[in-house]
């Protein structure tokens, strides 16, 4: 399978860490980020601090934080491949309460940084006529919990969804295929030691992990047709519970 130069944003927690880990195992060559230069220090170490490994600290809603991941993958590794946009917020909040800089938070790490770190990186991708834009969005776009008030994160994640699409149809001739990866509750650092009480909310009665994930986004990457799709990995959440 070609070796490929990955890029995954919010990588230092969570989701994110386990994508950079599952790449890294199967040979390819990473490029983690995360605001925290503190975190993603520890996490480059726990990773290996190998050969195939780099990092670059910044807030993803600032399109210089995206030059920089690109310099550093062809740089070091010489193209940049796929671009995970990973790095993501979300809590409740109910709908009457929401202000304008709270409502900010949530379109500038989840929108904004997804919509210009895909500015940065895919010139490269026009270049190489070759490119892979994964993102993760959220099944609850389409499937509004009235217990999880959550007009912020949701806005901005129904959006990347959108963006998904209208992405793929624009770059489709330059060989870049764009899709978005729609997760369950996935026990992460996100939900705290509360994530076993979604389990209800999906078929399966369980909550997912964070290889569950990793696992479609590494399909999705080697894959060669799969593009503007919107690919639930939710243990049947989108399409009903398991709540008695
Ligand atoms: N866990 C779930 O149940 C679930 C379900 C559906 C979708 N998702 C999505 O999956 C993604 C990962 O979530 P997770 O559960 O793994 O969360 P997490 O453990 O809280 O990790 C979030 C990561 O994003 C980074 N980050 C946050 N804001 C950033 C910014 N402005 N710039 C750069 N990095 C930033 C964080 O690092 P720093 O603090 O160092 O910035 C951290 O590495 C998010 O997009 C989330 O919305 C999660």
């Amino acid at each position: 399978m070609k070796k490929q130069t990955i890029i995954v944003t919010g990588a230092s927690s969570g989701i994110g860490k386990e994508i950079a880990r599952h790449f890294l195992e199967k040979g390819d060559n990473v490029v983690i980020n995360s605001s925290s230069a503190e975190k993603l220090e520890k996490v480059y170490k726990e990773l290996g601090g190998g050969e195939n490994l780099a990092m670059v600290a910044g807030n993803v809603k600032y399109k210089s934080t995206g030059e920089k991941l690109l310099a550093m993958a062809v740089e070091k590794f010489g193209s940049a491949d796929v671009l995970v946009n990973n790095a993501g917020i979300y809590e409740t909040k109910p709908f009457l309460e929401v202000d304008e800089a709270y409502l900010d938070q949530f379109l500038n790490t989840n929108l904004k940084g997804t919509f210009f770190t895909t500015q940065a990186i895919i010139p490269q991708m026009i270049k190489q006529h070759d490119g892979v834009i994964i993102n993760i969005g959220t099944p609850l776009v389409n499937h509004a919990l009235g217990g999880a008030p959550s007009t912020a994160p949701l806005a901005s994640k129904g959006a990347i969804h959108s963006l998904t699409l209208q992405l793929a149809a624009e770059f489709g001739n330059d060989n870049i295929r764009v899709n978005t990866i729609a997760p369950g509750v996935i026990r992460t650092p996100m939900h705290g030691k509360n994530a076993d009480a979604g389990a209800g909310l999906h078929l399966l009665n369980r909550v997912g992990e964070v290889e569950d994930v990793a696992e479609m986004v590494y399909a999705v990457a080697k894959s060669n047709f799969i593009n503007g799709a919107i690919i639930n990995v939710d243990g049947g959440m989108a399409a009903g519970h398991n709540l008695n």
